[in-house]
């Protein structure tokens, strides 16, 4: 059965519950087997935040930036099993070509920061700074968004960022405009743009619910707007946390996500993506000892594979990113059953229009890195 025939085979549905109750041996050697008999037919992107039963079946796992340029490569692969959360699916589908089936294991694998920001807000928002500040604003947009909203950053001569790129992005935007709105991360759009010089005093936030710019000042100071969203795991990265670390082990060095608050942030040693923690702990010192603030499936794996440094968690109560867990090895099987059967099984699919504006946004951040 050839990929367009499969069309008539697409489907929203709930797991059957059996695939819970399979022993893990026996659903690892059915997945397996799939994967071989599909070969380069099938890629599966994993996201560092997946679990281990997911990621051993990644043919590639990165950060957001890193995945974005895999599904932007692979011309090939005709199925694209996304072991990661909805938004970056929808990032998947957008950069390959009509031909190319995006699968999400799991609909219910969402991202809370991505859903504080809504078009509908988004375009409310917009009207308004229009008229406070004239032509005089460029928005960017995190990759965790909806397509909709990386379709408005587009149209709007935006462009998307990411963790990894987002200096690079801001640099370029205020070469193109004198002040930016940057949805959907606050703490993201706060740290990088207070690591390029831009005081606090001129940063204002948008808070989406009051339609109301929360600021101080005198509006025409205003340089970065920050839209009122964050990320429910790395907020729980608190003050307390890194004062308790100081105390109890003051030997230990605090690397941070950027998604963390810029107070923990500023008390923290190193903040950088989740490429730049893994990468800053392989680079270590034999013996060194570090506290990680980021999603704990990611940091459980950074412990395990690096055995010679004393590792844990900022947070010790700390759990991992719910929405990311929702991929599990049933799902994943299930998922890959469903193609053998020639189902797709929870496609994503943006509408060519969406797709063709927000492609200018990933675009212009993809020429950028
Ligand atoms: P990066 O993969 O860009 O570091 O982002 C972290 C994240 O929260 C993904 O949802
Ligand atoms: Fe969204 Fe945060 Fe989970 Fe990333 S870690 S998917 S930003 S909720």
């Amino acid at each position: 059965m050839n990929v367009l025939e499969m069309l008539q085979f697409e489907t929203n549905e709930k797991m059957p519950p059996h695939y819970k109750e399979l022993p893990e041996e026996e659903m690892i050697e059915r997945v397996k087997k799939i994967k071989e008999k599909f070969g380069k037919r099938l890629l599966i992107p994993g996201h560092h935040y997946q679990k281990d039963e997911v990621v051993q079946f990644a043919d590639v796992t990165g950060d957001s930036l890193q995945l974005a340029q895999a599904a932007a490569v692979n011309k090939e692969a005709e199925f694209i099993v996304f072991c990661g959360v909805h938004f970056m699916a929808e990032t998947a589908d957008m950069l390959t070509t009509g031909q190319q089936k995006v699968i999400l294991p799991d609909m219910r694998a969402g991202c809370s920061m991505a859903d504080m920001a809504d078009i509908e807000q988004t375009e409310r928002a917009w009207t308004k700074l229009q008229k406070m500040f004239g032509d005089t604003i460029l928005p960017l947009t995190y990759v965790n968004s909806t397509a909709a909203i990386k379709a408005f950053v587009g149209k709007n001569g935006g462009a998307t960022v990411t963790s990894s790129n987002a200096e690079k992005m801001l640099h370029w935007s205020f070469e193109q405009k004198q002040r930016i709105l940057f949805l959907p991360d606050q703490h993201l759009g706060r740290n990088t743009a207070f690591n390029l010089g831009v005081p606090l005093e001129k940063m204002a936030i948008w808070n989406p619910i009051t339609n109301e710019l929360e600021y101080n000042g005198n509006p025409e100071d205003i340089i970065v707007i920050l839209w009122k969203g964050h990320c429910s795991v790395h907020e729980k990265f608190t003050v307390e946390n890194v004062e308790h670390l100081r105390k109890t082990k003051p030997d230990m060095k605090i690397i941070v996500h950027p998604e963390c608050s810029r107070e923990v942030v500023a008390v923290s040693d190193l903040a950088g993506s989740t490429k730049y923690i893994i990468d800053a702990i392989e680079a270590a010192e034999a013996g060194s000892k570090w506290a990680i603030g980021t999603e704990m499936n990611l940091v459980k794996r950074i412990i395990e594979q690096n055995p010679d440094k004393e590792i844990v968690s900022l947070n010790p109560f700390m759990c991992p990113c719910l929405t990311m867990n929702r991929i599990d090895l049933p799902h994943l099987l299930w998922a890959l059953e469903g193609l053998e059967e020639g189902k797709i099984i929870n496609p994503i699919k943006v509408d060519p229009e969406t797709t063709a504006q927000a492609v200018l946004a990933l675009d212009r951040m993809l020429a950028n890195v």
